[in-house]
């Protein structure tokens, strides 16, 4: 295997951060206090990783029980940080906040129906401490898994604090997900307690969990009480001496609750998420280098300061909520905004709304979510004046270089640097993204956080860092939030992230850096095409086509070929109002093959109305495969819209429209 990925996709603009975003950040003032006079310079010196996350710690305000003794122990692959200190990370979330910023309000909440929860650091605290002591009334101690099946409420949080507070392990479920995943997540995590609600509301419905959960809760024996926050008030079925209504539970508690004092590499969560196989992997974080992760990249990267309004559109359920909604901004003493629904519900401006109404400073989401907003139309941002936002952000996949323009224009009112920041469940926090201080270029995740050594590798292990050419993106020294391993599944970890290159983290995507630095990754490496022995980013090909002015979304996939190795295939929607006919798939394909090359020219089209997703917004390619190759899709419980995929199979089956 010696061929390189073809990263054909080229792109020229470079847009400057603002002056004044740069002079007044907070990474500005961190160079200042330390000489540092370029961004260069700071990554340079930050190659010292235990000088610079040690700097981190007094930045963020780390606050441990016992001073560590040593700052890192790597022994490939597993690492420690901060070893011997005592800590927990709650004492940094909360406790310190409730001293510091008593009346301080975290988190500004809203419900979909337009209910408004605005609650203190105060307020905050009590609550934690309260449902704390009612789980230690319920047998739960240090080390112990609870299992969270809660949607977007404060509750959500309230309960992974209260867990961490007592030293249990967390491990929340996305409420989105079947109460087959949930299951599968409680056997694996052998959780003892399950905290759930009645229901939530979701596009104008109500989604019961509770009723749902009692369908697998006989198949799960470790758990010996279930603990149900009433939100909807849905008929509820409680089982006599297992099933408990929070409101009760918490009633009579006391408002203190002493945090129990860990080590900083005890286990603080795990989090499931999806691999190659069918079986979820439980990614493991720890108290202390987490905390200091999380926090120092929200600092930086996001440049929160003590007045912004903070908002991440994540769902708690994943890793970007547990960092940046939860964790990141407590330990800052930031006020979050935090929103239980649908986006687009009532109409498609909920989101600016919000934004207008609470003030929003800095705003962070998906570029799925960005190019959803983009076919409905620049009209409904325009309603509300979104001038108080000063920065932008997004994270999940490759933002394809149209729809950032879009952000950049339309939300940001080009006044905004825009965030693009990689990272994974594993890694804990962001570790590439630009700074405010750094020169973006649509599309580029730019370049590792300060501190963090990433590279591109050939097959061989050899560094394409020089080469501007295709290959896969690998971190080469450990970072404070690096998973601690996988839950029950040592071998597994091996092979997943260490078995490629030795005491170097695969990190599963493709990338390319190219002549300035700046790497630009290129989706999952399950998600590349091989055609006629090039290798071809499916994400390239997919912005590209999206790129085109008829064009809303994208899914690309590959097709055996006999000749080729792999055709390309592409599932189209269309913006609104435009219709499909075979010239315009004649001119989509010529058009990719202007932006890529002939190489990347699809070979078949289908036009469809949906695609399938997550729930995290992620385009399910391989279920878009399976159904183009006549296969069974495999498990959809954990899709947004199961009925897309009877959409594309209807498209794959007629053949979309055909041209020649
Ligand atoms: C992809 C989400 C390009 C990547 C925090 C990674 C991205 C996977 C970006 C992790 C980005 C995330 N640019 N690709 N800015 N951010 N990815 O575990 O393939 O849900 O490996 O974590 O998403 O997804 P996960």
């Amino acid at each position: 295997m010696t061929e390189t990925i073809a990263s054909l996709l080229q792109e020229g603009r470079i847009y400057n951060p603002p002056e004044e975003l740069v002079e007044n950040s907070n990474v500005k003032k961190f160079m200042d206090k330390h000489g540092i006079k370029t961004y260069e310079e700071l990554l340079e010196r930050a190659k010292d990783i235990e000088w610079f996350w040690n700097e981190m710690v007094k930045e963020v305000g780390i606050e441990w029980y016992k001073e560590p003794e040593k700052t890192l122990e790597w022994n490939p692959p597993y690492v420690k940080w901060f070893i011997g200190a005592e800590y927990n990370i709650v004492n940094d979330a909360l406790d310190r906040q409730a001293r510091l910023r008593k009346n301080k309000v975290a988190y500004i909440w809203e419900g979909e129906p337009g209910d408004i929860r605005k609650i203190t650091y105060g307020e905050l605290h009590r609550e934690v401490n309260r449902f704390a002591n009612a789980l230690r009334e319920f047998g739960v101690e240090r080390g112990d898994r609870v299992t969270i099946w809660l949607p977007m409420i404060p509750e959500l949080p309230i309960a992974m604090l209260a867990c961490a507070k007592i030293g249990a392990i967390h491990s929340v479920v996305f409420s989105g997900f079947s109460e087959k995943a949930l299951l599968d997540r409680i056997l694996d995590a052998e959780a003892k307690i399950l905290i759930t609600a009645d229901g939530f509301y979701r596009g104008g419905n109500v989604i019961e969990l509770k009723n749902r959960a009692d369908g697998v809760l006989n198949d799960a024996p470790s758990i010996e009480k279930v603990i149900v926050y009433e939100r909807c008030n849905v008929p509820t079925n409680m089982k006599e001496g297992r099933d408990y209504w929070w409101q009760d539970v918490v009633r009579n508690q006391p408002k203190e609750c002493e945090t129990e004092v860990m080590d900083a590499n005890d286990i603080l969560f795990i989090l499931y998420t999806s691999g190659t196989t069918g079986k979820p992997k439980g990614v493991i974080h720890a108290h202390g280098g987490y905390a200091v992760g999380v926090a120092a990249t929200l600092k930086l990267i996001f440049d929160l300061k003590e007045d912004d309004i903070w908002w991440c559109s994540a769902d708690i359920g994943w890793i970007t909520g547990h960092s940046y909604i939860v964790y990141g901004p407590l330990i800052l003493g930031t006020t979050s905004v935090m929103y239980e629904g649908s986006p687009t519900y009532p109409k498609p401006d909920r989101w600016w709304e919000m934004i207008e109404k609470y003030a929003v400073t800095v705003f962070y989401t998906a570029p799925t979510a960005i190019r959803m907003f983009m076919r409905l139309g620049e009209e409904w941002p325009q309603k509300h004046d979104l001038s108080t936002l000063r920065l932008l952000g997004t994270v999940g996949e490759p933002i394809n270089p149209e729809a950032w323009i879009w952000y950049y224009k339309y939300i940001g009112n080009e006044k905004c640097q825009i965030m693009d920041t990689w990272w994974q469940t594993e890694t804990g926090m962001q570790l590439m993204s630009p700074l405010p201080i750094t020169p973006l270029k649509p599309g580029s995740a730019t370049k590792p956080f300060p501190g963090v050594e990433a590279d591109v590798y050939d097959p061989d292990g050899n560094s394409l860092s020089k080469k501007n050419a295709g290959g896969f993106l690998v971190l080469t020294k450990p970072w404070p939030a690096m998973l601690r391993g996988l839950w029950r599944a040592e071998e597994r970890y091996i092979n997943t992230y260490w078995s490629t290159y030795k005491d170097i983290y695969f990190t599963g995507d493709a990338a390319r850096i190219d002549e300035d630095g700046y790497f630009w990754i290129q989706g999952r490496l399950d998600d590349v095409l091989n055609v006629s022995g090039h290798r071809i980013g499916n994400s390239e090909v997919e912005s590209a086509l999206v790129s085109h002015p008829a064009v809303s979304e994208a899914a690309v996939v590959g097709k055996p070929h006999e000749i080729k190795g792999e055709s390309i295939v592409a599932f189209v929607v269309l913006r609104s109002g435009i219709s499909p006919d075979g010239k315009l798939m004649d001119s989509l394909k010529e058009h990719v093959a202007k932006e890529i090359g002939k190489i990347a020219r699809p070979d078949e089209i289908y036009f469809v109305s949906d695609l399938p997703k997550t729930r995290s917004g992620k385009i399910m390619r391989r279920v878009c495969r399976s159904v183009m190759l006549g296969k069974d899709p495999g498990d959809i419980s954990t899709l947004a819209n199961p009925e897309a995929v009877e959409v594309v199979k209807e498209a794959a089956k007629f053949g979309g429209v055909t041209s020649k």
